[in-house]
């Protein structure tokens, strides 16, 4: 017998929901790309793309999605032979990496594992080490989407400046901008690259590369770039349709002017900090009690260095699976594959999930896919510590 007949909730961590007016904002004819209302709508969009990230600087839109914006980053920075620093805690900086090397760059990686956030001491060392300061820049994603780990960003920028280092600092906030706090000019992040499937709740295909001057010297030298990812034309362009280089995406531009009305406009991105760290804590609270005595435990354990965007869960061997398909299948939730490193071994690979609650998600939602799963649990004896489900209504209730 199945419960999952009524509306799919698909709480993977990215594409996420998105809101009925996204979707109603792009259900609309064709528009004139040359005159009118979407090149004046455009206009309007950068500015608060930038206050989203906090900056003042400048920022790229493109057609793609995340590894798009990890190609521009590169492209518009690097020639072949220079070198970088790969800052791994998880999946996805190794994944830039590994596009990096492709693109004939040297990479000098840190894995710090699937468990971990990164070690400022390790970043240390590695840049003492640099004498000749030949590494360029160093990467690091402020979220891990398959470990959910969060790094510190302010800490590393502090550790580039101990170090007296110049390489500049890029952060990859495709996982979490506009879940978790962030502020990329106070925190003297140079180059920052995020897409619009998640925090910005409007479908995939756009991606953004955000970069201040120190970055854009960069461009002056930089061997690889090319005229389609060529970042300068982008920013401030004289014609519209240098904005995309060529056709702009209008629909998703329509979608992407809506969802940031809603984000700074209306409830306001604060506001959206705080309902993002509320409803984590709340899944926190259920994770952390329902592993009470049991195998169950998130993947992260200091809370501080967990996102409030993605919650990566070890429900022990076979069980991750288990529950997600009878979460499918009977409650109709869809909740997200274990990725990276935490999902190298078949042990592993049964063993974790990931749940979504970044973008346009509330407390029912969220309470939805908690009470679920502990239905899950029970239907399929997996065992837990039942206060789960309590433990992150008290959260709630608190707000
Ligand atoms: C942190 C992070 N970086 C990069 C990517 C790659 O983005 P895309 O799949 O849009 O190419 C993802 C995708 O989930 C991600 O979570």
């Amino acid at each position: 017998m199945t419960l999952a007949n009524g509306r799919h909730y698909l709480a993977i961590p990215g594409p996420s929901v998105m809101p009925d007016r996204v979707l109603q904002a792009m259900h609309r004819p064709a528009p004139n790309i040359y005159v009118g209302e979407l090149p004046d709508m455009v206009d309007g969009i950068v500015p608060d793309l930038k206050a989203v990230a906090k900056t003042d600087h400048n920022v790229a839109m493109y057609i793609a999605n995340g590894h798009g914006a990890w190609e521009a980053a590169l492209v518009n920075t690097m020639s072949r032979g220079d070198t970088i620093l790969i800052l791994g805690t998880g999946r996805f900086c190794l994944g830039w990496g590994e596009m990096a090397a492709a693109m004939g760059i040297e990479c000098r990686i840190i894995d710090f594992g699937p468990q971990s956030d990164i070690d400022m001491a390790r970043v240390a060392e590695a840049l003492a080490a640099d004498a000749g300061q030949a590494i360029k820049a160093v990467l690091a994603v402020q979220v891990d989407t398959s470990s959910s780990v969060k790094n510190d960003i302010i800490a590393l920028r502090a550790t580039l400046d101990a170090a007296k280092h110049p390489a500049l600092l890029f952060s990859d906030n495709i996982a979490c901008l506009a879940c978790d706090e962030f502020h990329m000019d106070a925190w003297g992040v140079d180059l920052m690259v995020t897409g619009s499937q998640k925090g910005l709740m409007t479908p995939p295909g756009m991606a953004f590369v955000y970069f201040n001057d120190k970055a854009d010297r960069a461009r002056e030298t930089a061997g690889l770039v090319t005229p389609y990812w060529d970042w300068r034309p982008r920013v401030d362009p004289a014609e519209f349709y240098k904005y995309f280089f060529g056709t702009a995406p209008t629909h998703h531009l329509y979608g992407l002017r809506t969802a940031l009305d809603m984000i700074m406009h209306e409830e306001g991105l604060e506001a959206v900090w705080h309902r993002h760290a509320t409803l984590a804590r709340a899944v926190w609270a259920a994770v952390d009690t329902w592993g009470n005595g049991g195998p169950i435990h998130a993947n992260i354990t200091d809370h501080a260095k967990r996102s409030n965007a993605v919650t990566t869960v070890n429900f022990g061997q076979g069980n991750g699976q288990r529950l997600r398909d009878w979460m499918t299948n009977t409650a109709g939730v869809t909740l997200g594959i274990p990725l990276g490193g935490i999902a190298a071994t078949p042990e592993g690979a049964s063993a974790f999930l990931r749940i979504g609650h970044m973008g346009h998600v509330n407390a029912h939602m969220v309470l939805g896919v908690i009470a679920s799963l502990q239905a899950g649990m029970g239907a399929l004896q997996i065992p837990h510590d039942a206060g789960g489900l309590q433990a992150a209504a008290e959260v709630m209730a608190q707000g």
